[in-house]
């Protein structure tokens, strides 16, 4: 190679360091500075890092009205007050997002969440009221009397460690105590990066949690008229509509949602989901609530959005008929399992004696699965694994009640 050339490569190479150079100082501000909200907003330098690390979060939130809006990443991930941070990347973020990284562009939600039984309740219901402050639990007594001061499930404590932490807890944390003063979490039903009005209206979003024999309200709805409409016609449902516009145009057909928080044609949006609820349906025995009529107008005026009200009004006497002959049937058990404790034929500790399984299955599967039945459509629950298996199991617990009654007359 001649000396012209090698001549020649040096100089190309020197203008190219000189113009990066130029081109460097000629850079806006914002880039070369510390990163800031800005920074991250204009840049997109956490995107442009995770499309790398973790794709799926990039294209989730991509398609999210937040990043239509011009929500960035670092507005979630930043530290807020009482969270701790970490330095990652240059950058400072929150070591664990909560409930409280959206409560500050969305309060209202964030309070109405706090009322719901989705809230402390969620928690209290296995672990008790001990992982709250008494601000806490004096705020949460006001709508929800003894459902957070109250002790740990029995059951749970039974089970043990895992069981409760893995399994009760999967579902219960959506009313978790976080350690920065915020309680729960929105992403359950909202999800981290898609957070949508549309996945939330989607009926298996409530189902990830209201599922199984004891809350079995999304199998309940797909057999119910609602629901087999809904798996029909999704495809020409508006599920994104923003809430304080959707019509019964949007959503001829009733999801979870609508029932519950939905403000269908002008009514109320709520993240209070006890707001139009009449009767305590989940304890053994169903009393009326003290919002009783409240709850039922609240809920009716959704129904007669899209029924006719002599419908709706026989629709609820029919439920209301079967929680009235449930609230028998499990007073009956009831009344029968309490003396046999008082004549000295059962333990105190729960869950030790087979009796107290078919005492526990009657009222918790099959006395709540009749009642849910009965309000949310669906004939299968109401009947066969409800009424049929109440019977069936009270014909037990009255033979064993009956054999323990024998054997202690023998001693
Ligand atoms: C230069 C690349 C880069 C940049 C810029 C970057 N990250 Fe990361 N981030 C990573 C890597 C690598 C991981 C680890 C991924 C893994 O464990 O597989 C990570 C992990 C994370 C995690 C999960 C941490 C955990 O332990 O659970 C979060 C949250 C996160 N990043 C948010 C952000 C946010 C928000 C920004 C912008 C403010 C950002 N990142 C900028 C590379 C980057
Ligand atoms: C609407 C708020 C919000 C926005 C906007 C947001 N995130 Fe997140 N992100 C979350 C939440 C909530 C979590 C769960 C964190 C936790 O449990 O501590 C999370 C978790 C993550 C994780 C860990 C995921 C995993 O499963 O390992 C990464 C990585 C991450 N975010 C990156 C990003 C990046 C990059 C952006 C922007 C492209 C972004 N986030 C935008 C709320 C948000
Ligand atoms: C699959 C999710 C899921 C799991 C796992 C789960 N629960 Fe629940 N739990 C729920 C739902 C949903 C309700 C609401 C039922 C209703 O109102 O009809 C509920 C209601 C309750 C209630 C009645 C409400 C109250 O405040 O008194 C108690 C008590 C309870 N659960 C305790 C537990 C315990 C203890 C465990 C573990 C042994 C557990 N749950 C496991 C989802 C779950
Ligand atoms: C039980 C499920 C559930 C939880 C938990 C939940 N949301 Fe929602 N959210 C919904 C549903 C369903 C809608 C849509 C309501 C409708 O159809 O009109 C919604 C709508 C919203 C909207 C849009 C409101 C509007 O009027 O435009 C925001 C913002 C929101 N939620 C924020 C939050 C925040 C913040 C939290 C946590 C404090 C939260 N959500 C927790 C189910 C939930
Ligand atoms: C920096 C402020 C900010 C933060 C933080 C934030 N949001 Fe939002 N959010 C917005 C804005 C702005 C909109 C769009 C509002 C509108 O169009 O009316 C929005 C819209 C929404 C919607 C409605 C989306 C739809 O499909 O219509 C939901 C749901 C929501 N946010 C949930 C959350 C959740 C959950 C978090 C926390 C994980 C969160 N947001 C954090 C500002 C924020
Ligand atoms: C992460 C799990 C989870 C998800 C997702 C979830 N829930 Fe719940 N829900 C619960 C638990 C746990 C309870 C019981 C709380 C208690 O009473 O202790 C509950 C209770 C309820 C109640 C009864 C409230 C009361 O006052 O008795 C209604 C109604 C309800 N949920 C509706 C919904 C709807 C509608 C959705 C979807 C938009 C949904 N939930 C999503 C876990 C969940
Ligand atoms: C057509 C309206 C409608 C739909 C759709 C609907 N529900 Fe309900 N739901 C009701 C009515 C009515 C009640 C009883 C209200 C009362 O107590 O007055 C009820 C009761 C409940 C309860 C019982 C709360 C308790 O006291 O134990 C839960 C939990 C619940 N629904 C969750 C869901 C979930 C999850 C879905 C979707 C899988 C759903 N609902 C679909 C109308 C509906
Ligand atoms: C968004 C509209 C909408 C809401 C809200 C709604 N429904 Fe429906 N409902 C429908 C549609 C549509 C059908 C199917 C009607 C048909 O076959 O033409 C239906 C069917 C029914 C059926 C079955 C009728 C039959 O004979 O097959 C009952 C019962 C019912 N709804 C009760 C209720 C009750 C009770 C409420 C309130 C708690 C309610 N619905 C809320 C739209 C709705």
């Amino acid at each position: 190679m001649s000396f012209k050339y090698i001549f020649l490569s040096v100089a190309i190479a020197m203008a190219l360091v000189v113009i990066v150079f130029i081109f460097h100082a000629n850079r806006p501000q914002v880039e070369v500075q510390q990163p800031s909200a800005d920074f991250v907003r204009a840049a997109g330098k956490c995107a442009n890092c995770h499309r790398r690390e973790t794709a799926a979060v990039v294209h989730q939130f991509e398609k999210s009205v937040h990043a239509k809006q011009g929500v960035s990443c670092l507005d979630c991930h930043q530290a807020v007050e009482n969270q701790q941070e970490r330095i990652h990347n240059g950058f400072t973020i929150a070591k664990h997002l909560t409930s409280k990284n959206c409560s500050g562009c969305h309060a209202t939600e964030y309070h109405q969440f706090l009322r719901s039984r989705h809230a402390a309740p969620a928690w209290a219901a296995v672990a008790g009221g001990k992982d709250f402050t008494a601000v806490q639990i004096a705020f949460s007594e006001k709508y929800h009397k003894g459902a957070v001061d109250r002790p740990a499930n029995r059951l749970a404590i039974a089970e043990g460690e895992s069981a409760m932490s893995v399994g009760c807890m999967g579902c219960h944390d959506i009313g978790k105590p976080n350690a920065d003063g915020s309680i729960g979490s929105c992403t359950d039903c909202h999800a981290r990066h898609n957070t949508s009005v549309a996945l939330a209206r989607e009926p298996q979003t409530c189902g990830q949690c209201h599922m199984g024999p004891d809350h079995s309200q999304i199998e309940i709805y797909n057999e119910s008229k609602h629901g087999v409409l809904y798996n029909a016609q999704k495809a020409h449902l508006n599920l994104s509509t923003p809430p304080k516009s959707l019509t019964t145009k949007d959503m001829p057909v009733p999801t979870c949602a609508t029932c519950h928080l939905s403000g269908l044609d002008g009514l109320n949006v709520t993240h209070d989901t006890t707001e139009r609820l009449s009767y305590w349906l989940f304890a053994a025995v169903s009393d009326k609530r003290p919002t009783y009529h409240q709850a039922q107008d609240a809920m009716k005026a959704t129904c007669y959005k899209c029924h006719a009200r002599t419908q709706v009004e026989t629709f609820y006497k029919e439920a209301e008929g079967v929680v009235v002959d449930t609230n028998e049937k499990i007073s009956e058990a009831q009344v029968l399992m309490d003396s046999l404790r008082e004549e000295g034929l059962l333990t105190d500790t729960p869950f030790d004696e087979p009796i107290e399984f078919l005492y526990f299955d009657l009222w918790h599967y099959y006395g709540r699965t009749a009642k849910h039945g009965a309000f949310m459509g669906g004939a299968d629950f109401v009947q066969w694994h409800g009424n049929y298996e109440l019977l069936h199991k009270m014909a037990e617990i009255e033979k064993i009640a009956k054999e323990l009654r024998n054997n202690a007359a023998k001693q």
